[in-house]
């Protein structure tokens, strides 16, 4: 049997910013393969990298050594296989919830019936058809993070990217956003790959966890979630995962209760 052609395929990518003061080496020899489906979450400390990673997979940016692939394509710039979901909305605010996610569609060759409807059904997803007619001035940040979801999707992106998506929410939304977070993606079919502080997040959410460190940008190590971690965060395949990388991340049992 052929293997299928993974969703990603990073070799030997490199990243220099050429700085005024010199060279700085962002990212060094990421080699990555993420199947079609799979949800890989990256850990790894503030400056190494993760945020840069991410703009090229997306095409933004085309300075860099090495080999990205996606769908087997390699990227030579941004295309509607690939969105991104970043920490702060960025809706527009003067376009309503639906309107938001609507100009996602603007370059679709979709007719507008069949936009009005994916406009629908991707705010019925993230839970909000009652607000599609809202402001984002109205919603609540978990609430304009969801739209910004839905706008990200209705495009039904094969690859979604997500820089810290949850990150600016309260604790007890972010749990949830989770929960739907890994309940849209999977219903969509798309292949994810979720940047995250939260280590707890990075388990819960990924197949496999990779964990970065910094000065320049390494892939550390890549740990696969055991399905009964990815199931229950009091299980203690969960527990142990999330320790294990806590250490790798250099943040001791102890400190992490205070975190
Ligand atoms: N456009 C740029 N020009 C020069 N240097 C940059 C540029 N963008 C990022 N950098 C540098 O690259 C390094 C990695 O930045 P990046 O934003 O990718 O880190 P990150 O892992 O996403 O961090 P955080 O967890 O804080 O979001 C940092 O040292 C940053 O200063
Ligand atoms: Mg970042």
């Amino acid at each position: 049997m052929t293997e299928p052609t993974p969703a990603l395929q990073i070799r030997a990518l490199s990243k220099v910013f050429a700085l005024r003061e010199g060279a700085l080496e962002v990212l060094r020899d990421i080699t990555l393969t993420v199947d079609p489906g799979e949800f890989v979450t990256i850990v790894g400390a503030s400056g190494c990298g993760k945020s840069t990673l991410l703009r090229l997979i997306l095409g933004l940016d085309r300075d860099f050594r090495g080999e990205i692939r996606v769908d087997g394509v390699p990227v030579t710039g941004p295309a509607a296989d690939r969105a991104i979901v970043f920490q702060d909305h960025r809706l527009l605010p003067w376009l309503t919830a639906e309107a938001n996610v609507a100009a996602a569609l603007l370059n679709s060759p979709l007719d507008a019936e069949t936009r009005a409807r994916e406009v629908r059904e991707h705010l019925d997803l993230v839970g909000l058809s009652k607000f599609a007619k809202a402001w984002p001035r109205q919603l609540s940040g978990g609430m304009a993070q969801r739209v910004a979801i839905a706008r990200a999707l209705v495009g039904r992106p094969r690859f979604l990217l997500l820089d810290e998506p949850l990150g600016a929410l309260d604790a007890l939304t972010r749990l949830r956003m989770q929960e739907e977070l890994k309940r849209i993606v999977a219903h969509e079919g798309a292949t994810a790959l979720l940047v995250t502080h939260d280590v707890d997040e990075a388990v819960y959410l990924g197949h496999r966890v990779v964990v970065m460190q910094p000065h320049p940008g390494r892939i550390a190590t890549i740990l696969e979630v055991p399905p009964e971690a990815r199931a229950d965060r009091s299980s203690p395949a969960f527990v142990a995962l999330r320790d294990r990388i806590l250490g790798l991340l250099g943040v001791g049992a102890i400190e992490a209760l205070a975190v």
